[in-house]
C-alpha cells in the first residue's frame, strides 16, 4: 500500500474500501483498522447482520426484567414480556429518537423515553404518545425488533433483515456442549477491559494462541493449545480416558478451523498434567457444571459464529466478546458462569475464579494496545500469517466476504 501524497494527518481514513487489496495468508491492510469509513462500515454491514451473544437467561428471568446491550453507536433492549417471552429491539425512540431505556439492567412495567414520554410494552409495541392528533395510530410505531435465538440458556440477536442461519451450526454443537448444561449456570462476574486498539485486532488476538507462549506466562504454565506440538497422543488419550468417566462425549481431535460460513468450532483440548482447571494451583475452582462427574483434565474452546467465544473447563466457562466502542478503542467483555446453585465464598472464591483470565486479559489488552499503535504507522505493511493462525485467516475469510 503507498503512502498517499496529499498533505493530510491520516491519509488512509478515506480509502475506499477495496477487498482486492488483501493478500491471502497475510494480515489486513493499514486502512482496515485506521479509517473511519470502514469502521462505520463494520458495525453497518457486519456488527449487524452476524448474530451477537449479549447474555444469558438468568439476566431475564422474570416477566419485566431487562437489559441493555451497547455496541458502537447501537443499542439493544432484551427483556421478558409479561406472556414469558423474551424480545430484543433497538433502543430509539420512535418519536425523535432519543435512547429510550438509560438504565443497564433492572425491572419495569414499560419503557417510556424520557424525552417526551412516548411509552413502550415490554415487548417493544407503543402502549401510548401524548397529543399525537386523530389520524395517529400506534400499530406503526413500534420499537424495530431484532432477531431472536435463545441457544441453551446463551441469548443471540441479529439485527439484520435476513439473519445468517446458524442452526445447523448449533445443531451440531449442541451435543458436544450439553454436559456443561449452560442453562443451569449463573454470571459470577463480569469484567471490562478497555484496548486502544480496533475491534478485529482485539479479534485477531483471540483467533490464535501464536502469542500465548511469549505474552501470557500464567496461561501458558496450564494450557497445551499454547504448543500445539505439547499437544501429544498421550495426553489426548489421557484426556478422553478421563472424559468417558467424566462423562464428555469424547470427539476426534483437530485444530482446524472448518470453513463453513458461520465458523462453528468446538474443540476440547487437554491442559497439562496436574491441572483440572484453569486455576492458578490446578486445583478445582467450583462445583462441577452439568451432568459431570468429575474433572477429565480438559477445556473446550467454543465459537459460535464468528464473534462469540466460550471457554468451557469442567467447574466453570467463560464467554468473551469484543465489543467496539470508536474506531480504535474495544472492550474486551469477559464474563464468568458457575453452576447456578454455587454460593459465592462458600462454593467458589471470586479472585481465584477470575485470576487466570483476569491477568490474562490484561496482558492482551497491552498486547493488543501496542498492535494499533504499530499499525497506525504509514510505514506499516501486513506480514506473513503463521500456521498456528489459523483463526485469523477463518475470521478474514467470514469478514471479507461480509463487508
Ligand atoms: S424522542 Fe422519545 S418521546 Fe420524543
Ligand atoms: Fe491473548
Amino acid at each position: 500500500m503507498g503512502i498517499s501524497t496529499k498533505k493530510r494527518l491520516s491519509p488512509a481514513d478515506n480509502a475506499p474500501l477495496n477487498v482486492e487489496d488483501c493478500i491471502s495468508g497475510f494480515g489486513l491492510p493499514r486502512r482496515f483498522y485506521t479509517s473511519t469509513g470502514i469502521y462505520e462500515n463494520d458495525i453497518k454491514n457486519y456488527w449487524n447482520c452476524s448474530w451477537i451473544w449479549v447474555g444469558h437467561i438468568t439476566q431475564v428471568s422474570k416477566p419485566g426484567d431487562f437489559f441493555v446491550f451497547d455496541y458502537s453507536q447501537e443499542s439493544v433492549i432484551i427483556s421478558r414480556d409479561r406472556e414469558g417471552q423474551v424480545n430484543a429491539f433497538m433502543n430509539v425512540c420512535r418519536h425523535r429518537g432519543s435512547r429510550v431505556c438509560t438504565e443497564k439492567s433492572g425491572s419495569t412495567r414499560v419503557f417510556s423515553c424520557p424525552y417526551h414520554a412516548w411509552t413502550y410494552e415490554l415487548d417493544g409495541q407503543l402502549r401510548s404518545a401524548r397529543e399525537m392528533g386523530p389520524e395517529f395510530d400506534r400499530r406503526d410505531y413500534r420499537l424495530r425488533q431484532l432477531h431472536l435465538r435463545i441457544f441453551q440458556g446463551l441469548i443471540f440477536v441479529c439485527a439484520g433483515d435476513a439473519p445468517p442461519d446458524i442452526e445447523a451450526g448449533l445443531q451440531d454443537i449442541a451435543p458436544l456442549i450439553a454436559p456443561f448444561n449452560i442453562e443451569n449456570t449463573k454470571i459470577a462476574h463480569h469484567a471490562s477491559y478497555l484496548v486502544s486498539a480496533n475491534w478485529k485486532l482485539a479479534i485477531e488476538n483471540y483467533m490464535e494462541c501464536y502469542h500465548c507462549g511469549p505474552a501470557h506466562a500464567e496461561y501458558s504454565l496450564s494450557h497445551s493449545l499454547k504448543d500445539p506440538k505439547s499437544i501429544t497422543p498421550e495426553l489426548i488419550s489421557e484426556m478422553h480416558r478421563a472424559g468417558e468417566i467424566a462423562g464428555l462425549p469424547i470427539q476426534d481431535f483437530a485444530l482446524n478451523g472448518s470453513d463453513v460460513d458461520m465458523h462453528f468450532f468446538c474443540q476440547r483440548y487437554p491442559l497439562y498434567p496436574g491441572y483440572v482447571t484453569g486455576s492458578k494451583t490446578g486445583a478445582p475452582l467450583a462445583p462441577l457444571l452439568g451432568e459431570l462427574k468429575s474433572y477429565d483434565g480438559g477445556t473446550t474452546d467454543i465459537q459460535i459464529g464468528i464473534l462469540n467465544n466460550f471457554l468451557a473447563y469442567s467447574d466453570h466457562m467463560i464467554g468473551y466478546r469484543f465489543i467496539p466502542i470508536s474506531l480504535q478503542e474495544t472492550n474486551i467483555e469477559v464474563i464468568w458462569f458457575v453452576q447456578k446453585d454455587a454460593l459465592e465464598g462458600k462454593d467458589y472464591i471470586i479472585e481465584d475464579l477470575t485470576w487466570l483470565w483476569h491477568v490474562t486479559s490484561q496482558d492482551d489488552e497491552q498486547i493488543i494496545s501496542l498492535n494499533q499503535k504499530g499499525i497506525n504507522s504509514h510505514y506499516f505493511t501486513p506480514g506473513p500469517l503463521s500456521e498456528m493462525e489459523w483463526g485469523i485467516r477463518a475470521f478474514y475469510q467470514n469478514y471479507l466476504r461480509m463487508v
